[in-house]
């Protein structure tokens, strides 16, 4: 099943993708690494696995709506369809809100650093720190057209501890992220899934 990751930073749950399928026999293969902005880590992760880069930054449009449009051309062109008939977009990072032209066309996975419906949003980590929560966590969910509100797929719950910063919660979260992502992509494009009022549910 052909897949296309999006990224926009450092990529390191690309990099469990990229470790995953080479390494075992992953029913998906990543056949495109896509990035908002160049001269990521993301991007040098793909090239030094072999898989075709593209960028296709938000500024280089006068409009959202066209920056949308060329997007779902990038991704239409790296992406064939999967043998269930779906184009498999899995958003690792990746840094923007998608548009109706890409969600219309694809089918988008996002993985986000907090338990949601709680802490969506650019700041998850931060924003569960700043609530005074004690355990938040990480999600894989659907991408519709909200921010971080899609059905949800997967779930993983991280301890936050009294001395942690943002940045030791957040490597903690994506220690189970990064698993979550792997093995969520596997199941769902491996026997299927059945999506009906919200609920996500493995076959
Ligand atoms: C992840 O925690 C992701 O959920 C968030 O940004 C982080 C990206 O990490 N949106 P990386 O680029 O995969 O290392």
């Amino acid at each position: 099943m052909p897949v296309v990751v999006l990224v926009s930073g450092s990529g390191t749950n690309l990099q469990a993708l990229i470790d995953a399928s080479q390494g075992n026999a992953t029913p998906w293969q990543i056949v495109a690494v896509g990035a908002d902005r160049p001269g990521i880590a993301g991007l040098e992760r793909a090239e030094s696995a072999g898989i075709p880069t593209f960028v296709c930054p938000v500024k280089d449009y006068p409009q959202r709506s066209e920056w949308d449009t060329a997007l779902a051309d990038h991704l239409m062109n790296a992406l064939p369809e999967a043998h269930d008939g779906r184009r498999w977009v899995v958003s690792a990072g990746f840094m923007k809100v998608l548009g109706t032209t890409v969600l219309n066309e694809f089918t988008v996975l996002n993985t986000h650093p907090a338990l949601l419906p709680a802490f969506p949003g650019a700041h998850g980590v931060r924003d569960a720190m700043a609530y005074g929560a004690k355990v938040t966590g990480a999600t894989l969910h659907f991408v519709d057209e909200g921010v971080d509100t899609g059905p949800i797929v997967s779930q993983r719950i991280v301890a936050i501890n009294d001395d942690d910063t943002e940045d030791s919660l957040h490597e903690r979260i994506k220690v189970a992220e990064r698993d979550m992502l792997v093995r969520g992509l596997t199941s769902l494009l491996s026997t299927g899934f059945t999506l009906s009022d919200r609920k996500v549910t493995l076959l």
